[in-house]
C-alpha cells in the first residue's frame, strides 16, 4: 500500500481554504495540521476542513513529526522565512508563488532545502494541469508551425482596499508579484528568457503597480505581450501563436480550461479535458509522487526553473522600478 502523506498548512486565508478542498479529494493525502498566527483562527479553519491539529503558531507545526509536508500560503513577503523555519526542521515545503519576494531569498530556500536533503517546490499549479502539456505538446509537434507571438493576460478585479494583499506593499502587494506571474511563467516555460524586455507600471495609490504591461522580444523575432490588472475586467485568455495555426487557452487560462486549436483557416476545435479536483489537486498528486519517490524537487517544476522564474521578475522589475523592502535591505529574513 502506498504511504499516506500527511500535510500541514501554514496560514488560513483564501488559497489555503482551496488547498485544503483540494487535499479532501487527493488520494492518500491527509490533511493532518493547520497552523496559523492566532488559536482561534486555526481552530475555525480545522473545524471547517475537519483537519485534526489546529496550532496558534508556524513554530509549531514545522516540529510536529506527524507531519510529512507543509504547504505555505502566507503573503509572498513571508514566503522564505516560513520555508526556512520548516526546511530547517526537516520537513518538505510546497510553498505559494511568487515562491519569494527576489532571487536572493529564492537562493536560500534552495540551498536550505539541500543542506537539510528535504523536498521544495513552488506551488505553481498551473504547471500540472493537463492542459498545459497539451499545450507544449502542440507547440513541439509543429503543428502551429513557428510559434512567433504569445498574447497573454490576467486581469482581476480586485475591490481597493490599501490595507489588503494585492495593495498593501508590505504585503508584497502589486499585479506582476500576485498575477502577472501568470503570463511570465507560461513565457518563460514556452520560450525561455527574452533578450529585451519592455514595460510600463501604473502604479496606484499605495504604491504598487495596479496594472503592468509587458513586451518581451527575443533575438530572432519572437515577441511576448503581457499584461496584468487589478482594476481591468480583461479576457484572462492566452493566444499562442505560429506560423500556420494558433492555440488559445480560454478565459481563466491559468485554470482547468479547454483549449481552442486553430489551423489556417478551418474552423477551431475545441481540446477538453477530464478535469478533476478544483485544479490544486494537481500540484498536491505531484508533492506526493514526489515524497513516495525520495525526490528532493519535481522533475515538471524543478527548483531551477523556480529560479530563473525569480530572476526574470526581478529583471522585469528592475526595467520597471517596482521595489519592495525585501530590496532594500538586501534581504535576508531569518
Ligand atoms: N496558486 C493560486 O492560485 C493562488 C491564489 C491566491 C493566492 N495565492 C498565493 O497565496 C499566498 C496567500 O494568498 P491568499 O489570497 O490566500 O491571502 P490571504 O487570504 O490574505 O491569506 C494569507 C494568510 O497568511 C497569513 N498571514 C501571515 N502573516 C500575515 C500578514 N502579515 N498579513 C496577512 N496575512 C498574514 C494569515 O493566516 P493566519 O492569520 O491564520 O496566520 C492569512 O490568512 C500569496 O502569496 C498568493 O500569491 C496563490
Amino acid at each position: 500500500m502506498e504511504k499516506r502523506i500527511n500535510w500541514g498548512i501554514i496560514g488560513t486565508g483564501w488559497i489555503a481554504g482551496k488547498m485544503a478542498e483540494a487535499l479532501a479529494g487527493v488520494e492518500g493525502a491527509t490533511l493532518a495540521a493547520v497552523a496559523s498566527r492566532t488559536q482561534e483562527k486555526a481552530n475555525g479553519f480545522a473545524r471547517m476542513h475537519r483537519v485534526g491539529t489546529a496550532y496558534g503558531s508556524y513554530e509549531e507545526i514545522a516540529v510536529d513529526p506527524a507531519i510529512d509536508v507543509v504547504y505555505v500560503a502566507t503573503p509572498h513577503p513571508l514566503h522564505c522565512e516560513n520555508t526556512l523555519l520548516c526546511l530547517r526542521s526537516g520537513k518538505a515545503v510546497l510553498c505559494e508563488k511568487p515562491f519569494a519576494m527576489n532571487e536572493m531569498e529564492v537562493v536560500q530556500m534552495i540551498s536550505a532545502a539541500r543542506e537539510h536533503g528535504v523536498f521544495l517546490m513552488e506551488a505553481f499549479w498551473t504547471r500540472f494541469l493537463p492542459s498545459i502539456d497539451r499545450v507544449l505538446e502542440l507547440v513541439a509537434s509543429g503543428v502551429l508551425g513557428d510559434v512567433r507571438h504569445i498574447n497573454s493576460d490576467f486581469g482581476a478585479i480586485t475591490r481597493f482596499d490599501p490595507d489588503h494583499r494585492a495593495f498593501n506593499k508590505k504585503l508584497g502587494g502589486g499585479s506582476l508579484l500576485d498575477i502577472g506571474i501568470y503570463p511570465v511563467f507560461l513565457t518563460l516555460l514556452l520560450w525561455g528568457e527574452p533578450d529585451l524586455i519592455a514595460g510600463v507600471p501604473h502604479i496606484g495609490p499605495t504604491g504598487v503597480d495596479e496594472s503592468l504591461a509587458l513586451v518581451f522580444k527575443y533575438d530572432d523575432g519572437r515577441i511576448a505581450t503581457l499584461f496584468s490588472s487589478f482594476t481591468v475586467n480583461s479576457t484572462v485568455e492566452t493566444h499562442i501563436c505560429g506560423t500556420k495555426g494558433r492555440v488559445k487557452l480560454n478565459r481563466m487560462w491559468f485554470c482547468p480550461v479547454p483549449l481552442e486549436l486553430t489551423i489556417g483557416d478551418k474552423p477551431s476545435q475545441t481540446i477538453q479535458f477530464d478535469y478533476a479536483g478544483n485544479g490544486y489537486n494537481y500540484e498536491a498528486e505531484e508533492v506526493s509522487r514526489c515524497l513516495r519517490s525520495g525526490r528532493k524537487e519535481s522533475d515538471l517544476l524543478p527548483l531551477d526553473f523556480s529560479l530563473r522564474l525569480i530572476r526574470l521578475l526581478d529583471r522585469i522589475r528592475k526595467e520597471t522600478g517596482l521595489v519592495y523592502e525585501a530590496d532594500e535591505r538586501g534581504n535576508v529574513r531569518r
